[in-house]
């Protein structure tokens, strides 16, 4: 099977998805068009590198993205880096005849991503942008079913993407709050993924007005360029700068098709997590999503009976876009998206659950051979009972399995 070796540029939040999806995809995606190779990794320092290497599984690691470029082993330049690289690194690797996979937003402004276009365009490189989000299984039903004429011609278009986690002004300034690094505030972070689905789903949009705000106008300067999405809070003398860039955006808008529709991001909203939503208004029916219910797709049809009115729900499975090649029941996840676009397959996979069992069970390894097997065995007994005597009254051996696991 073909090998294609990947080096991607940048180890943090992204390179972790990144790298889970590049040993994940064969394992969905079966047979495979060609399997990625983690070849090389590579961060600001050696040390970063090649604790990245070390922990996501590259074969090799550098400081120095040129060098990577450069390498002719290398297929596919990954760039995972803050916004501020992504134009450097795309340009010279298309330069470099290395087809090229860059995380969003593209650039910094339209101009530099033009001049990335017009780069790989002119290399004849492959090239994708990382708006993994469409590819979940039930965003590409969404847009399926409107293919299918089900909600008929769209009227409405609303999104919004709702996050809380520098809502804190004592979250940290990391390179997301720097103009000269991340370009934009919300709207290039997470407004840009609800533009993808409107675009995705709806089409181009033709008119748009928008207002942005910068509620939080100063924060602690952080060590370190690793943006920690404000899980470590800095003190209140920390030193402090200003934000130069938007902390929410509302925009309303005109597509070309006529629809109309409204976008609003924010990491101001206290509660809302990873609040990407959209719903899309029909003029025979509408339909509702929230990646934070990912499985899910909320229909509502005009021909519904009418006492039967309401949204329901349709869970993703096997019948569904990328479900033969995920779980066979519907609703087990999907991983995985989230690095998800195949043209180049590209699911993360997020199932936290079952990545904290595996853990659970390496760390337990040492001390209890037996951790999960104990617990398969105590099932058994409770269940063995009701199978042999559907009364239920033969003796249930729960409890003293229980003392067996407290000993422990
Ligand atoms: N598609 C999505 O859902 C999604 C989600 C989060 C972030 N992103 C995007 O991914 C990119 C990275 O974001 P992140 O959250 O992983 O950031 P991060 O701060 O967690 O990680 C960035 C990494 O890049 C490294 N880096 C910085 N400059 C470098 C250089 N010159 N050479 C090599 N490595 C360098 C940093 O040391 C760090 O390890 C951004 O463009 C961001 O917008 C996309």
């Amino acid at each position: 099977m073909r090998k294609l070796n990947v080096a991607m540029i940048g180890g943090g939040f992204m390179g972790k998805a990144h790298s889970l999806a590049y040993a994940g995809m064969p394992m969905f995606f079966w047979p495979a068009p060609a399997v990625p190779y983690r070849k090389t990794v590579v961060d600001v320092t050696e040390e970063l590198a090649r604790e990245a290497a070390a922990r996501y599984g590259f074969e090799g690691y550098s400081s120095n993205w040129r060098q990577a470029v450069e390498d002719p082993a290398i297929d596919i330049i990954d760039i995972v880096t803050p916004n501020d690289m992504h134009a450097d690194i795309a340009i010279a690797a298309a330069r470099a005849g290395k087809h090229v996979i860059s995380e969003k937003p593209l650039a910094r402004t339209a101009e530099e991503a033009k001049l990335m276009l017009d780069a790989v365009n002119h290399a004849g490189v492959k090239h994708m942008v990382a708006f993994n989000y469409r590819r979940t299984p039930a965003v590409a039903l969404a847009k399926k079913y409107i293919e299918d004429g089900l909600i008929g011609r769209i009227l409405n278009f609303r999104g919004t993407y709702l996050q809380d986690w520098s809502a804190d002004p004592n979250s940290p300034l990391s390179w997301r709050f720097r103009k000269k690094i991340a370009g934009s505030g919300a709207l290039g972070d997470i407004g840009t993924h609800v533009i993808d689905f409107a675009r995705y789903l709806v089409g181009d949009i033709s008119e748009v007005m928008a207002t942005t705000s910068t509620w939080i106008k100063e924060r602690p300067v952080q060590s370190g360029g690793l943006d920690k999405l404000g899980t470590v809070k800095s003190s209140g003398d920390t030193v402090k700068e200003a934000v130069d860039v938007d902390d929410e955006v509302s925009t309303l808008l005109r597509f070309e098709s006529g629809a109309v529709g409204s976008i609003e991001a924010t990491r101001n909203a206290w509660g809302r997590n990873n609040f990407l939503t959209f719903e899309i208004h029909g003029d025979q029916g509408s339909l509702f999503f929230n990646y934070e219910r990912r499985d899910e797709l909320q229909v509502s049809f005009a021909s519904d009976p009418e006492d039967r009115r309401g949204y329901r729900t349709v869970y993703t499975g096997p019948a569904h876009p990328y479900g033969g090649a995920l779980w066979p029941i519907p609703a087990l996840g999907i991983g995985i998206r989230r690095d998800q676009n195949y043209r180049m397959p590209r699911l993360y996979f997020f199932d936290r659950k079952r990545y904290r069992g595996f853990t659970e069970f390496l760390r337990r390894l040492p001390h209890c051979r037996d951790y999960r097997c104990d617990s398969g065995l105590r099932g058994k007994r409770q269940l063995d009972p009701l199978q042999l005597a559907p009364d239920g009254r033969r003796k249930n051996h729960a409890n003293d399995e229980r003392r067996c696991i407290s000993r422990r």
